[in-house]
């Protein structure tokens, strides 16, 4: 569900049009609703509170890597949201949104010992954990710092899923987590430290997942260990279940909706009276953002094939060359008439800049805008500057307002980023 509908024959972010945003700001531009982040953080949190009974006072902890904009972290740090964080740089957008520093969680595969020491000195919620080796560095950089941070074990718990093989992160062969024998070891290791303080496991097995038996099936796997590492006399407070929920993209699989999913987490975490954590990312983002793009010409090949050449680019929106993944492509300003198939590509030098290939869309002329919905998860952070095209835009709608939060760099801020080396 989202708030980019048609009003009057003219797409509209809630009560903005487009078209509006693309005279004023220019294009290519990510475009973002305040409702829709609200309405699925929402969704979310009411879910997460029946179940009290189960999953504790949850924390809904945002997954900053899917889009990590200051005014979208602040806007869900206003609905009491907390964040999942991989980086110092992704602690320090949280912690400057308002996020407050108990509600953010450092996980991540390699963190180095500047970021370990910079999430003690902010006073994280919780370390996870990713591997033994990584335990033995953040024991001497907390004992160095003479601090025990709250930790988590991140488990592999051998079941993979996703949308795709890229996003896939709970296989055995994955480099994330620790495998499950290895994680009780590495449990009763770091409870024998007076440098950190082991308060639960955490896994993240894919994104993108649209069938909740495989998340069911790590979640059994976490329940099972807390259930074990108990009856070795650890504690076992916190169970942090990852992200991962799918969101619908038009023409891809409809995945459980949140309520279904959290009815799930509590169904296996009954009884265990543990503090669940949820780190959704693109569940709350994705379907809240579009990219707004202008249709630059349309070339007519004489074998009959139509590119529809766009002036957003792989570098703007790098899913569909990354992982093949499908965003649904509308117009602006629809003009009515029978569907053409089109392949949707980007002005950058390579084939792999194509959006979609053999698309059915309205007919489309030079100058016509059209979006790209499902674009606010994984869409303006994976963004280059690939091709010397500056970073593009971001606009944050609420209602009738908007507002640039992340506005189009000029070429010379581009150009000046770079000193010359001083022999040249
Ligand atoms: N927690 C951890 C530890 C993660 O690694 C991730 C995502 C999340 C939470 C949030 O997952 P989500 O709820 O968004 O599925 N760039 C890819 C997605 C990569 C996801 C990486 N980890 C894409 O565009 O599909």
């Amino acid at each position: 569900m989202h708030h980019f509908d048609l009003k009057d024959g003219a797409l509209h972010a809630e009560g903005v049009p487009l078209e509006l945003i693309a005279d004023e700001v220019g294009t290519p531009a990510y475009v973002y609703s305040t409702a829709t982040l609200k309405r699925h953080y929402g969704l979310l949190r009411a879910a997460a509170d029946a179940h009290r009974d189960a999953l504790g006072e949850a924390l809904i902890a945002f997954a900053v890597k899917a889009n990590s904009n200051l005014s979208v972290l602040a806007t869900l740090a206003k609905l009491g949201s907390g964040a999942d964080t991989v980086s110092k740089g992704e602690i320090r957008r949280a912690l400057a949104a308002g996020v407050p520093s108990d509600r953010i969680i450092f996980s991540g595969v390699g963190k180095t010992d500047v970021e370990m020491a910079f999430a003690i000195s902010v006073g994280v919620r919780q370390i996870n954990v990713e591997s033994g080796a990584e335990l033995d560095r953040l024991i001497a950089v907390a004992a160095m710092m003479d601090a025990s941070p709250a930790i988590a074990v991140r488990v592999n718990p051998n079941v993979g899923a996703g949308g795709h093989a890229k996003i896939t992160t709970g296989g055995k062969g994955d480099k994330f987590g620790v495998p499950v024998e290895e994680a009780m070891d590495l449990y009763a290791r770091a409870s024998a430290s007076p440098h950190v303080t082991p308060v639960g496991l955490a896994c993240h097995i894919g994104s993108q997942i649209t069938d909740l038996k495989p998340l069911e099936a790590a979640f059994e796997v976490l329940a099972d260990m807390t259930r074990k590492l108990r009856a070795q006399g650890h504690a076992v407070t916190r169970l942090d279940l990852g992200g991962g929920l799918g969101v619908p993209y038009s023409g891809g699989a409809e995945p459980p909706s949140p309520a279904e999913y959290v009815a799930m987490a509590a169904r296996v975490l009954n009884g265990l009276d543990v503090e669940a954590a949820f780190e959704p990312g693109r569940l709350l983002a994705a379907n809240a953002g579009v990219l707004l793009s202008q249709v630059i010409q349309v070339n007519e090949r004489s074998d009959g094939r139509r590119f529809l050449v766009l002036d957003a680019a792989m570098n703007d929106l790098m899913r569909p060359a990354l992982y093949d993944a499908f965003h649904d492509i509308q117009p602006v300003n629809p003009r009515g008439g029978a569907p053409t198939s089109y392949d949707v590509v980007g002005p950058v030098c390579e084939t792999g800049d194509t959006f979609a290939r053999d698309r059915a869309l309205p007919p489309l002329e030079a100058e016509d805008l059209i979006v790209f919905t499902g674009a606010g998860a994984y869409g303006a952070v994976m963004s280059s500057e690939y091709n010397s095209r500056p970073l593009i835009p971001e606009v944050l709608v609420d209602g009738d307002q908007w507002a640039v939060i992340r506005p189009r760099p000029t070429y010379e801020e581009m150009l000046d980023r770079e000193p010359f080396a001083d022999w040249l």
